[in-house]
């Protein structure tokens, strides 16, 4: 079992191991005494974990109520975040009770903006059963909803009172839901840290995936306790988002996430590489490993397309826009470009 500090304020643990999901109710009764847990999940989740879980917690001496709602980002919508909300005033949740949010990315970032804004807040506890949720968007407390206008567009801060991370969980997922958090993972790798990209170049991710989630929560907890809320450092997290918010978009969220910032993250690596940003050769590199995770390295919508879905997203300010240049394998850095320079950027990658 792993143990992993977030000094935000205020602080929690994220832990990463086995049988997590059957011993919750005795590991969250360290920190949060007995209440009302209100649980929230998809209609994948639910079937295989709820039980599990509301067993685990009625043992430890909570209240557990559920709540469960169609799997899929075109469920990430105001309509659903309302139903969560009417379903938390219905059972009458207090702000000494709990949110506990069981599933993946969809399910953590829409729980987890039902707890920031019932009652103006409530904590809540994330529970990732997906290799994406598991090693980026469990941590760090970016909660949000889609938007028509694009994605994440409305949300909050609000850091989870704890994640528990059952690594059992990840053994039963299907290759491409697998190969979607493994995307962010080898996104952390570019960023900063070339032994853990070099995992992915020889296998050893299938071996370890609780070594590769330990180093991408360790990288990831560090720069959310330098930059909570995204002025500076973390938007370095957002290398191969532009695009591949984008490319979601332009799917119409057909493209999961993880697949999408995969190609984005190529077209990035490859308009670095050819604008000589780079200190040397590295989108090939890139490109294979992503490539061998069975992950797109290249996309049908068109530069214009891309460019133009890229105006409404979050990461504009003003006329300009911050994206993550890598520099080579371990290195990332952030430049500010005119809005009406991005779509020359994605142009120059663009092509594999
Ligand atoms: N997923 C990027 C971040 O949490 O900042």
């Amino acid at each position: 079992m792993r143990t992993i500090p977030v000094k935000t304020n205020p602080p929690y643990t994220v832990t990463i191991g086995p049988g997590l999901l059957r011993d919750c109710g005795a590991r969250l009764r360290e920190r949060i005494p007995p209440c009302h847990m209100a649980v929230v999940t998809d209609s994948i989740v639910g079937p295989l974990y709820l039980e599990t879980v509301t067993e685990s917690l009625s043992a430890a001496g909570y209240a557990v109520s559920t709540f469960e709602f169609p799997a899929g980002e075109e469920s990430k919508n105001v309509s659903t975040l309302s139903d969560i909300l009417e379903f938390l005033a219905r059972e009458r949740l207090t702000r000494s009770d709990c949110l506990i949010a069981l599933g993946g990315g969809v399910v953590g970032d829409m729980a987890g903006f039902a707890a920031a804004v019932y009652l103006r807040g409530i904590r809540y506890v994330q529970m990732p059963t997906t290799m994406l949720s598991a090693v980026d968007s469990s941590v760090g407390g970016k909660t949000a909803i889609d938007l028509k206008a694009g994605k994440n567009l409305a949300g909050a801060f609000l850091q989870p009172a704890a994640v528990l991370c059952d690594t059992d969980c990840l053994e039963t997922l299907p290759p491409e839901v697998f190969a979607d958090g493994t995307a962010e993972a080898v996104k952390t790798g570019v960023l900063c840290d070339e032994g853990l990209f070099a995992l992915f170049e020889d296998g050893t991710l299938k071996a370890d995936p609780a070594e590769v989630i330990a180093r991408c929560v360790e990288y990831k907890a560090g720069v959310v306790e330098r930059d909570e809320k995204e002025q500076g450092e973390r938007k370095l997290l957002n290398l191969g988002h532009t695009v591949g918010h984008a490319i979601e978009k332009c799917s119409g969220y057909a493209i999961p996430h993880g697949h999408a910032v995969a190609a984005g993250l190529a077209v990035m690596a490859r308009a670095a590489e050819r604008l000589r940003w780079t200190s040397g050769p590295i989108a090939e590199r890139v490109g294979r490993c992503l490539e061998a995770q069975g992950l797109p390295v290249s996309t049908e919508f068109s530069p214009e397309a891309l460019a133009e879905a890229a105006l409404a997203d979050k990461k504009r300010a003003g006329d300009s826009i911050t994206i993550v240049v890598p520099k080579e394998i371990g290195t990332c850095e952030l430049l500010k470009i005119p809005v009406s320079e991005l779509l020359f950027v994605i142009g120059t990658g663009w092509e594999a």
